[in-house]
């Protein structure tokens, strides 16, 4: 990758956007635009991670955040070793701690970590010599996904300031939901959240963002329409509602997505529910940008283990 051009980071762990300056977003911005150019060349390797460990701890499954980590730190030189709660000894009734203690004393550089409850990232962190980067944790955070949002529609639309963002649907179990109102906020957008109100956390409006519960209406004048799966896994049965109601009001069709901007662009951070919160003709359409937010994925991670290597000892 080129040389920083940015400010140095001073962090030595990514734990969440909330807490990072606009520069900071800008800088891992722009050294995640240098890592595209990388990612496009047919020799895709640097050596800005050669002789680092990097450990990849999923305690939820993922498909694009764990691959994209991964291809991430080799791109870098990275050592890279993959850990699923299914193979580790969390299944015998290990603690994230002791984990966390058992993995430090091997020694890695950084530890990747998911976790399903919000906060056992930062405490992870905290028990640990390495850096850590939070790859999601509950429905707190997932820093890196609102990064390579950013990145996905600074690169398409020029630039995020002013721009009126529609984040839609569960919103309330969303860690996504979170980490991109903090960072589109930061940068300059006005951002809406469109869902039941069953499915909008109580006093979002705190937070300055515009509230809707009436797609259509919320839909009006939007740049950017991003939609959310319904995030079951953490609702505890609470509330399922019926999929062709749920697609009627709150799924994103061909005939909803008129009432946005005609330039409108359309994202999901995946795992996506076709037929359920977006129909598959908008999914794949002119107007989507899911698939360039998966590249965008490995690119970001790639800024993010490169600004944290600045931290490794002797680096
Ligand atoms: N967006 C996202 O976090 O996807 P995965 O669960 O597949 O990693």
């Amino acid at each position: 990758m080129s040389a920083p051009v940015t400010p140095s980071f001073p962090h030595r762990h990514l734990l969440g956007i909330e807490g990072l300056t606009r520069p900071e977003i800008e800088g891992l911005l722009d050294r995640a635009d240098a890592a595209v150019d990388v990612s496009r060349q047919v020799e895709k390797k640097r050596n800005v991670l050669r002789g680092r460990t990097q450990i990849n701890l999923f305690f939820e499954p993922s498909t694009r955040t764990q691959s994209s980590f991964e291809l991430a730190g080799k791109r870098l030189g990275a050592d890279v070793m993959n850990m699923s709660v299914a193979s580790s000894s969390v299944k015998k009734g290990e603690t994230l701690i002791d984990t966390a203690a058992t993995l430090n004393a091997m020694r890695p550089d950084i530890i990747v970590v998911r976790h399903h409850s919000a906060g056992a990232v930062h405490l992870l962190a905290r028990k640990v010599d390495c850096a850590v980067v939070n790859a999601g944790d509950g429905a707190h955070e997932h820093p890196t996904q609102a990064l390579l949002d950013a990145l996905t529609i600074r690169r398409n639309k020029g630039g995020i300031e002013g721009l009126q963002v529609a984040i839609c649907g569960d919103v309330l179990h969303s860690r996504v939901a979170r980490s991109n109102i903090i960072l589109l906020q930061a940068l300059g957008a006005r951002v809406r959240v469109i869902g039941p109100s069953t499915l909008l956390p109580t006093g979002i409006e705190r937070f300055g963002v515009e509230v809707f519960t009436d797609m259509r209406a919320g839909l009006s004048g939007c740049d950017i329409v991003m939609m959310l799966r319904l995030q079951r896994e953490r609702m505890n049965g609470s509330f399922v509602p019926s999929v062709k109601e749920y697609f009627r009001y709150f799924g994103l069709d061909r005939d909803k997505l008129r009432l946005a901007r005609p330039d409108a662009l359309v994202m999901h951070p995946g795992p996506m529910n076709r037929g359920v919160e977006i129909a598959s003709d908008v999914a794949d359409g002119a107007q989507s940008l899911i698939r360039e937010q998966v590249e965008m994925g490995v690119a970001v991670r790639m800024a993010v283990l490169e600004a944290l290597a600045t931290h490794l000892p002797n680096a």
